[in-house]
């Protein structure tokens, strides 16, 4: 035991209650006609950046880990203990979710073990048949252990970790029988693309969103490439059932932008400006101010203890 450290039942219940799952905060936000925004994370920058701003707005987060992420972190257990670590030693107290991002169905179960709050199994790309089956073994697996589950229909366009997507819209018949399976959380293709959006984009289909919703009821409905889609359009889906909407892109562009700016200034060369406390800060807090600016939008400021 650690020198000093006394176990007792305060910090006993802390420890436990450090990750939520995914599906009280989406439930509320459903019923509070915001969403919660999905912030993928990278590395130390990227956590810290979004758990510091979710407690700074008072808003809840869920933090999104690719597999590709989770690998380039040493794996998800890292992930998973750096996560609970920094909420512990941050004192974060707004509800977080730790969420695979498109996860197979082997990375389900791995991030399952590792103690992941909230998976994602994208079966899109499987026969309705087999995304049905696996889908509701892993739906059944989620709710004994108390974990959110989303699933998807109809593939997201753009490219995410060398997994590519045309962006087909969702047939909302498929869209139901998904989301009557015991999922907290769907994720329906509706013309919505990974990664920056082209000039010749045709926007989001918000008569299939409408029929998705309308079909699944009240089903909290997952908008993926929340990157570049222009405030209405969000604004829009979110009227029409949207409750979780991921941004991972833009957090990347900002923090690129901002180092860019300081190397380019000559900054790293002035005084110790090479210490990488210094030369991730910039990216660091443009991270931070682009979260600030998606909650705002998404409407989940002060929401977190609603
Ligand atoms: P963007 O990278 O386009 O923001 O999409 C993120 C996403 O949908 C993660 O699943």
């Amino acid at each position: 035991m650690v020198l000093g450290f006394r176990p007792n039942k305060k910090n006993k219940r802390r420890s436990l209650n450090m990750l939520v799952s995914a599906a009280e905060m989406l439930k509320k936000a459903k019923a509070g006609h915001y969403a919660v925004g999905q912030f993928n994370i990278n590395n130390m920058e990227w956590t810290k950046a979004a758990l510091l701003t979710a407690e700074e707005c008072k808003s809840p987060i869920i933090l999104g880990v690719s597999e590709g992420a989770g690998k380039y972190m040493c794996g998800f257990k890292t992930v998973a203990d750096m996560v609970k670590a920094m909420i512990d030693e941050l004192n974060i107290t707004v509800p977080v979710a730790l969420h695979l991002d498109h996860g197979t169905y082997d990375g389900c179960y791995k991030c399952i073990k590792a103690g992941f709050s909230s998976i994602m199994f994208d079966g899109s790309h499987y026969p309705i048949e087999e995304n049905v089956e696996k889908t509701k073994e892993l739906a059944g697996v989620c709710k004994g252990l108390g974990l959110s589950l989303e699933a998807e229909v109809g593939s997201i366009g753009g490219e995410e970790d060398g997994v590519v997507g045309m962006g087909e819209c969702a047939d909302p018949e498929e869209c139901k029988m998904i989301a009557d399976l015991g999922v907290d959380m769907l994720a329906a293709g509706i013309g919505n693309i990974h990664g920056k959006y082209p000039e010749n984009w045709a926007g989001l289909s918000f008569d299939v969103l409408d029929n998705i919703q309308k079909l699944t009821g009240e089903m909290p409905l997952v908008l993926h490439g929340g990157t570049g889609i222009p405030a209405d359009m969000i604004k829009k889906a979110i009227d029409l059932g949207v409750s979780k909407i991921n941004v991972n892109t833009e957090c990347q562009l900002a923090f690129a932008a901002a180092t860019r700016e300081y190397i380019e200034a000559g900054k790293d060369n002035e005084g110790k400006g090479y210490d990488p406390r210094k030369l991730l800060k910039p990216g660091f807090d443009a991270i931070c101010d682009t979260i600030k600016e998606k909650m705002e939008l998404f409407g989940s400021v002060g929401k977190a203890f609603e």
